[in-house]
């Protein structure tokens, strides 16, 4: 079987991390979480990566959270999740982070980019995150971070409301850095990562603190908000939408 997450350290200091699930449209599950997380870990731990890059397959960077896998997490809880190990780890990474989004980006597809120092997307991108119409609450720290970049109210729409967005409004909204034809993506991000990599890395550490800011409230986000989720994935709510969602039939509430 072909691995799920592909970790290759290219030329330059780049370590790319592809996604590569696409008969399930690259959603995550727990081995694929595992292998993320310690790809980043291993990054911040060598001198010899310099640079992360984020990257799925033609057409889909990922559909998030595996749907199955999170009703399984209704027993054992999302606090002791290999996504919430992954998030742990994505919020404290120091490596700069570059993510390559082709395609539908949903959940944890898109709040993954929000970690991310220079995201690039497709002209096919798009960004969604129904946590709350799947039941449940933002996560990766997206309630603090989103809000930030785009204010409260548009965060709203896109955190309450599941509003989707296209890769020009992501754009516009300052959430991807620019949109390029597809065949060009890699190499941009690829490059763009390098660049990174290649600058004096004390200078690099110390002015991707002050730009990134407040450290430490993003982690104690990340801990309020695996909190309510734990809660809510355990609810009915939730877990009615989820089977819903597997069972590709409409909850009865909102039938
Ligand atoms: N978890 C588990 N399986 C998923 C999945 C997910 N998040 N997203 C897609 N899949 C599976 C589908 O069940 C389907 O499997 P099957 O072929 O065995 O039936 C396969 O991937 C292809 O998905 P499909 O829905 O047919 O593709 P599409 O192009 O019509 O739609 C999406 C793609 C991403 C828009 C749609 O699959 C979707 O909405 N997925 C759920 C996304 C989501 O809510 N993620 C969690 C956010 S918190």
């Amino acid at each position: 079987m072909a691995e799920t997450v592909a970790i290759t350290d290219l030329q330059g200091g780049v370590r790319l991390i592809t996604l590569n699930r696409p008969e399930k449209k690259n959603a995550l599950t727990g081995a694929m979480y595992d292998a993320m997380r310690a790809a980043l870990a291993e990054a911040d731990a060598s001198e010899a990566v310099g640079a992360v890059v984020f990257a799925g397959q033609p057409g889909m960077f990922s559909a998030g959270n595996d749907l199955a896998d999170f009703m399984g997490h209704a027993e054992n809880g999302f606090s002791a999740s290999p996504a919430l190990a992954f998030i742990r780890q994505l919020a404290r990474t120091r490596t700069p982070m570059v993510a390559a989004v082709d395609g539908i980006a949903v959940g944890i597809g898109a709040t993954l980019c929000l970690h991310c120092d220079l995201v690039y997307a497709s002209p096919a991108a798009r960004l969604r995150m129904p946590f709350v119409e799947l039941g449940l609450v933002p996560e990766a720290a997206s309630s603090y971070l989103l809000p930030l970049r785009v204010g409260r109210l548009r965060a709203t729409e896109l955190l309450l409301l599941s509003r989707p967005l296209d890769a020009d409004e992501a754009q516009a909204l300052g959430l991807v850095n620019a949109v390029l034809p597809a065949d060009m993506l890699m190499e941009q991000a690829v490059a763009q990562g390098a660049r990174l990599a290649a600058l004096p890395r004390g200078a690099l550490a110390a002015s991707r603190a002050l730009i990134r800011g407040d450290q430490a409230r993003v982690e104690a986000v990340v801990e309020a908000e695996a909190e309510a989720f734990d809660r809510q994935l355990r609810s009915s709510e939730s877990q009615e939408r989820l089977a819903a969602f597997l069972s590709r039939s409409k909850p009865a509430s909102s039938a």
